[in-house]
């Protein structure tokens, strides 16, 4: 009995320590982004929303290595500013162009506000995005909450619904004169493979009858799915591209909402060690989407790792993707 126990543990330890082992040689960013491609994309202007954390912090870093012009859509200035600082300095150890603005010329890295919980922040920011910008090359649909408990926007809206879809919905609609004037453009879109637990329930889009955390998040992640695949119909023909990728399970701070007992922590923290990727690992298929010649003119298609996936189908119902697009229309008020 005392050794069957002793033999497991020992089992146990050993697996752990075989796949930390493992941890510690997995690839370096350089090595994962081939170390080359700097140059790619300059001269191209790149939107991302939510900018300064997990994934899109990494997708920024790289895009910002390879010569392009970044634009961070945040919702707070103070973890924005943090953020781009690290962006700054983290370019200039790896050698990249320099980042100090001369006169006339454009800074590299700039910061813009950007709360998706509020329609009126969104319009705000598309009308100074278009004031200021003359181009914009990429569009990143990236910023994202997760099992939050039962949250409103300020206009009303459930928050993972609001923020995930609706927020991003009015922002894209925005901008999408400017994606065209500046095409051959991209718009990429950050969704999760949980979409495969959601549903559209028209009949309660807000929540108003029954709320959870796990299937709103589903429902927000099919809903970006959806409105790609019914974009991507809208754009045919524009040279405006627009694909929806899942990046894996990456170590950001999208679980802050997860309660873990104070006990597994340390457990936690371990399993998504040796488990999780790294943002820099998860961030690949965005910036992939976003800047590899590969996928040029590809369009309404769904990724992962860098490669198309199939999609379920309730992913590609295309009578659901057109009425979500004129439900969500009429939610943020956008008078045609
Ligand atoms: N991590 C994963 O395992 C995973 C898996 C599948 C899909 N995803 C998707 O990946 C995307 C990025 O998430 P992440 O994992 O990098 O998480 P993260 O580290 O929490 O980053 C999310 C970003 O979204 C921003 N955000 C949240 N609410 C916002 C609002 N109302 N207005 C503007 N920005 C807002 C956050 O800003 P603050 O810093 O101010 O909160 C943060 O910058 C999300 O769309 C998520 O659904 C992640
Ligand atoms: C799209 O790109 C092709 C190839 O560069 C070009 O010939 C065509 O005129 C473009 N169409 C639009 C609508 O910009």
């Amino acid at each position: 009995m005392a050794a069957a126990a002793v033999a497991a543990l020992l089992a146990a330890l050993g697996g752990t320590l075989w796949l930390a082992a493992r941890r510690f040689v997995r690839p370096s960013v350089q090595q994962l982004q081939g170390g080359g491609n700097a140059g790619l994309m300059h001269g191209k202007t790149v939107l991302i929303t939510g900018a300064n954390s997990g994934l899109g912090r990494a997708t920024a870093a790289e895009l910002l290595r390879m010569g392009a012009r970044v634009i961070m859509g945040c919702r707070d200035r103070g973890r924005a500013e943090e953020a781009a600082a690290q962006l700054r300095r983290d370019l200039l150890l790896a050698g990249g162009p320099e980042p100090s603005p001369e006169a006339g010329r454009a800074e590299q890295l700039v910061i813009k506000e950007l709360d998706l919980a509020s329609l009126r922040s969104v319009r705000a920011f598309c009308q100074e995005v278009l004031q200021e910008e003359p181009r914009l090359d990429v569009l990143i649909n990236n910023a994202g909450i997760f099992h939050c408990p039962l949250m409103r926007t300020e206009d009303g809206f459930e928050m993972q619904f609001g923020v995930n879809h609706l927020g991003h919905f009015l922002l894209t609609n925005l901008l999408l004169g400017l994606l065209k004037s500046s095409a051959p453009s991209r718009i990429v879109v950050v969704s999760s493979k949980l979409y495969k637990y959601g549903d559209i329930n028209f009949e309660d889009l807000n929540s108003e009858q029954s709320y959870s955390k796990s299937f709103c998040y589903s429902r927000s992640k099919l809903a970006n799915i959806l409105f790609t695949r019914e974009l991507a119909r809208r754009l045919e023909g524009t040279n405006v591209t627009i694909n929806v990728l899942h990046p894996g399970v990456v170590q950001t701070n999208l679980g802050q909402y997860i309660h873990i007992p104070l006990l597994l922590k340390p457990l936690y923290h371990l399993v998504s060690w040796v488990f999780f990727k790294t943002p820099a690992e998860g961030a690949r298929t965005s910036i992939y989407l976003a800047s590899s010649p590969e996928v040029e003119g590809v369009s309404g298609k769904y990724f992962g790792d860098c490669k198309e996936e199939e999609l379920l189908p309730k992913a590609m119902d295309e009578s659901v993707a057109r009425k979500l697009w004129d439900v969500s229309e009429i939610m943020v008020g956008i008078l045609k």
